[in-house]
């Protein structure tokens, strides 16, 4: 790990190196950003957002927040969605969880986390809806995989009730919604396949915000 000095020397090699590469780099950088991607995953340190899917600057529209929630009564999530829909007009929106993931492990288990409960709460939610299936799964490591995979798909859903979503969706046939888990063990980024055309439909039938 750098020391606290050490991130600013690592800063001047970084530049340098950008700029050896392309002498205008950070010239075109300060003009403006285009991402193709709005990326919302996991604030936790090993989980990085670029780096695993080998985006530079520029490339990627980032949320992060612990375990990769989102929620209507949340200004952050909720801001950041907006403006990538309707402002940068992103083409892909990603849900990002991990396995390992310590947020959706604490929700597993039925401890006061303090401030944090309202916050995990989402997630005991999720175990709530798929309580069958998770408690189906006996092997205990199984089953926090799985409650990570669910708490993306679920997280998905969540970003497509969103009228910016929709609306978008139906007049520019974007963005798309996708559900992404990063295996911490093997460093491989696992997309989960949801099925965003099926998944809008079923969320239409109660939550259209068409216009
Ligand atoms: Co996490």
């Amino acid at each position: 790990m750098p020391t606290y000095e050490q991130v600013f020397e690592n800063n001047l090699a970084w530049l340098k190196e950008k700029k050896g590469r392309n002498q205008s780099f950070f010239e075109n950088l300060a003009k403006e950003q285009r991402p193709d991607y709005l990326y919302i995953g996991c604030s936790d340190s090993r989980v990085t957002a670029e780096d695993l899917m080998g985006a530079g600057p520029g490339e990627v529209f980032v949320h992060r927040n612990i375990a990769n929630l989102v929620n209507a009564t949340d200004l952050n999530v909720m801001s950041v969605i907006e403006y990538a829909v309707r402002s940068l007009e992103v083409k892909h929106i990603i849900v990002c969880g991990h396995y390992n993931c310590v947020g959706v492990k604490a929700a597993m288990q039925p401890v006061d986390m303090g401030l944090l409960n309202p916050w995990l709460r989402n997630i005991r939610d999720v175990y709530r809806l798929h309580k069958e299936e998770l408690n189906a799964i006996k092997n205990v490591p199984e089953r926090y995989d799985r409650l990570v995979e669910l708490n993306v798909q679920e997280q998905c859903i969540n970003v497509i009730k969103l009228a910016s979503v929709q609306q978008q969706y139906l007049k520019k046939g974007y963005p798309t919604v996708h559900g992404w888990v990063f295996d911490i063990r093997t460093g491989l980024l696992k997309d989960l396949k949801l099925d965003f055309v099926k998944l809008l439909k079923g969320i239409q039938e109660i939550y259209y915000l068409g216009d």
